[in-house]
């Protein structure tokens, strides 16, 4: 079985507020995306990657993987304006033999083999997909734009939703072909009836969004 991982490293990151992208944000010495870069490079369920680096930074990127010696990254293409047109571009460059596809956020540097094997599991079973995922802790309110509370949502069966996300190849290529926008890979599978199913997530799989996210994160690591 092939897997091939597409990490999405494109996005500006307006929410950090920074002069360079998010995936160039300092974690500790490194840039933020050396985290997940090295920990696919040597996950044992990864077989190949393709690196989606904000447009522009490609040349960093691929000196970069060359640094931390990431000989699984096969290819090195730059993002669209939207991370589902970001993960288009990198799907371009997954072959027709690959089997499964991974699709990781860069921002979300402390991916672990443990997580990654339990999204693959479910696709031998016949799942069209699997997300790790959290049962959401706080309650939950409709907020309209004056502020006022129009409706509190009963919180059960809802999950707050990561990555990696797993898929087999031919799913997620159709899914990306049919087109439109969505946050995760999953809502395009599910749009056009895929079976996606969620197992449990890591808190530590946090999305680094604002520099507190980046603090936590380099405390964890
Ligand atoms: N992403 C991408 N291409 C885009 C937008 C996002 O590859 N056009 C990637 C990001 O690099 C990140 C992941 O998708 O790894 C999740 O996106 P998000 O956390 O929203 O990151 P940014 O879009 O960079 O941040 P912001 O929304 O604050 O600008
Ligand atoms: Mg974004």
């Amino acid at each position: 079985m092939s897997v091939w991982a597409i990490l999405v490293a494109a996005g500006r990151g307006e929410r950090l507020g920074l002069d360079q992208p998010k995936a160039f944000a300092k974690l500790g010495e490194d840039p933020l995306l050396a985290e997940p870069l090295r920990r696919l490079e040597e996950s044992s369920w990864v077989d190949a990657i393709v690196l989606v680096a904000p447009p522009g930074w490609e040349e960093p990127a691929i000196l970069l993987t060359e640094e931390l010696g990431c000989g699984k990254v096969n290819a090195c293409v730059p993002g669209g304006e939207t991370r589902a047109d970001s993960v288009r571009a990198g799907m371009a460059e997954v072959p027709a033999d690959a089997v499964v596809v991974l699709v990781h956020d860069a921002a979300r540097p402390l991916v672990t083999d443990a997580v990654i094997e339990r999204v693959l599991a479910p696709l031998s079973e016949g799942w069209d997909g699997a997300v790790p995922g959290l049962p959401v802790a706080d309650t939950l309110k409709r907020v309209g734009p004056d502020g006022t509370i129009t409706e509190t949502v009963p919180r059960e069966g809802l999950y707050g939703v990561q990555t990696p996300q797993a898929f087999p190849a031919d799913v997620l290529r159709a899914a990306l072909a049919a087109g439109g926008d969505a946050t995760d890979c999953a809502a395009l599978v599910e749009a056009r009836g895929g079976r996606v199913t969620v197992v449990p997530g890591d808190p530590q799989l946090l999305k680094v969004t604002t520099a507190d996210d980046l603090a936590k994160i380099a405390a964890w690591r």
